[in-house]
């Protein structure tokens, strides 16, 4: 429930990335000795996690934010159904129990499904690598007899792909290339963790990463870098809302795509070393906005971006070339007023003050546009159901928002 009008005003601090810390936890498994992650963030995924690691025998230990993982008790046991259902990452637990075991059985993947997700580039990656895999009944069986190096060639920058095969390749015999590698922040934490535990991996963060196999692993203790998407979506909030936050513990330089728009639109921006100050205006200027993999403008902060070029003067045009159809938060954001149409791969958006409705987030990046449209409403209480999806992705966001000063509050259905 969101009581909006009210400019956010304040610090906020960002916890860990939600895409790092669900790639290594699973990456723990590669271990033979105890993985200590700090800096994690608190969220559903990944309880959904160490539910998952507990399954296969691992012993975890999560207070705060930091997670203990001891893998060496761990068994590639075959999981067609459970928690790995609820999550899209639980694919990185193929390429972790294919690296150690060189076997695995896992249910196909679920989590947000704002359009058909495909994971033919792991497959071809597993595959290039040595091993067989089969669609069982809907799920995923990998089988190596032996794990060989090898050159992969990506058809997309796929972030998954490209951890996934990092994470198989660290445990196979020789040396792999993986060209066209995406390039994103996450790709080199998970890098930097797999380093820590005795792998071998070069070049990460850009596109030839160079990977050679080792026959053991061993356990470290690892910061996760803060999440850039989470910073975007609070800097989008400050603006959106005409207020003045101070967003902290960032790396600005992950966010330099989305500060270059938000300083084309008007809004008031100083970068710090870990910190951004977002500093709204009264008026902002149309922008157009292509989402594209790292560098460009993150696909993920397009949904929360739309809310913020309502409040806008003029048309703008955002396009997303990552996803072709995640456009689920328009409809939504139309009931609450926007002048919004869909063509193709863009949403054209006509800027106009928005009203209260009561709306419905059907994935994590589009319940967070929703909060953010209510909180630019003047007038009356916006509702938003399946926050569910919002729990997924964002650390303490109804208590983080309030001490910018918002109404923002839970209720049960
Ligand atoms: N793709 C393929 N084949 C594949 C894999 C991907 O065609 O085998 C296509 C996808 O359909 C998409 C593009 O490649 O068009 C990029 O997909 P990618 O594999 O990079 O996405 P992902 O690894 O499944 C991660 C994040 C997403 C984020 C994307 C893009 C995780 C768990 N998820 O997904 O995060 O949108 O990268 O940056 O890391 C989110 O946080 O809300 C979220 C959805």
């Amino acid at each position: 429930m969101i009581d909006g009008g009210r400019p956010l005003q304040g610090v906020v601090t960002i916890s860990g990335a939600k895409n790092s810390a669900i790639a290594l936890i699973p990456a723990a498994i590669l271990a033979e000795s105890e993985v200590i992650l700090d800096n994690l963030p608190i969220l559903s995924d990944v309880a959904v996690y160490s539910e998952i690691l507990e399954e296969l025998g691992a012993s975890v230990s999560w207070s705060g934010s930091q997670m203990r993982i001891d893998p060496s008790r761990i068994l590639s046991i075959p999981m067609p159904n459970g928690p790995v259902k609820k999550l899209r990452a639980s694919y990185y637990m193929m390429g972790a129990l294919l690296g150690r075991f060189k076997e695995a059985t896992i249910g196909l993947p679920g989590g947000c499904n704002f359009e058909p997700r495909p994971i033919d580039q792991h497959i071809k990656g597993f595959e290039a690598l040595g091993a067989t895999v089969t669609n069982e009944h809907g799920s995923i069986h990998l089988y190596a007899k032996e794990l060989r190096g090898a050159k992969i060639y990506l058809d997309v920058s796929s972030v998954g792909a490209t951890i996934n095969i990092m994470l198989a390749a660290s445990r196979a015999k020789g040396s792999t290339i993986i060209e066209n590698a995406a390039k994103e922040p996450e790709i080199i934490d998970v890098a930097t963790l797999l380093n820590s535990m005795g792998a071998v991996i070069k070049g990460a963060g850009t596109e030839t990463i160079r990977i050679e196999g080792v026959t053991e692993m061993h356990g470290c203790r690892h910061s996760i870098i803060p999440d850039r998407i989470q910073a975007g979506t609070y800097m989008i909030a400050a603006a959106a809302t005409r207020g003045d936050v101070v967003i902290d513990n960032v790396i600005p330089k992950h966010l330099e795509a989305l500060t270059a728009k938000l300083l084309e639109m008007g809004v008031g921006i100083e970068e710090l070393d870990e910190s951004i100050r977002v500093i709204g205006k009264a008026r902002y200027g149309h922008v157009d906005v292509k989402a594209l993999i790292y560098p460009g403008f993150p696909t993920d902060l397009q949904s929360p971006m739309t809310s913020l070029l309502t409040q806008a003067e003029g048309v703008s045009v955002l396009s997303d070339f990552v996803y072709s159809s995640r456009f689920k938060h328009v409809p939504e954001l139309v009931r609450m007023g926007a002048k919004i149409r869909v063509e193709g791969r863009s949403a054209i958006i006509e800027g106009n003050k928005l009203n209260a409705a009561k709306v419905k987030a059907t994935d994590l990046r589009a319940g967070a546009a929703l909060v953010i449209a209510g909180l630019t409403v003047e007038d009356g209480i916006t509702e938003v159901t399946g926050v569910e999806y919002i729990d997924r992705g964002y650390d303490n966001l109804v208590i983080n928002l309030r001490q910018l000063g918002a109404e923002v509050w839970r209720e049960n259905e």
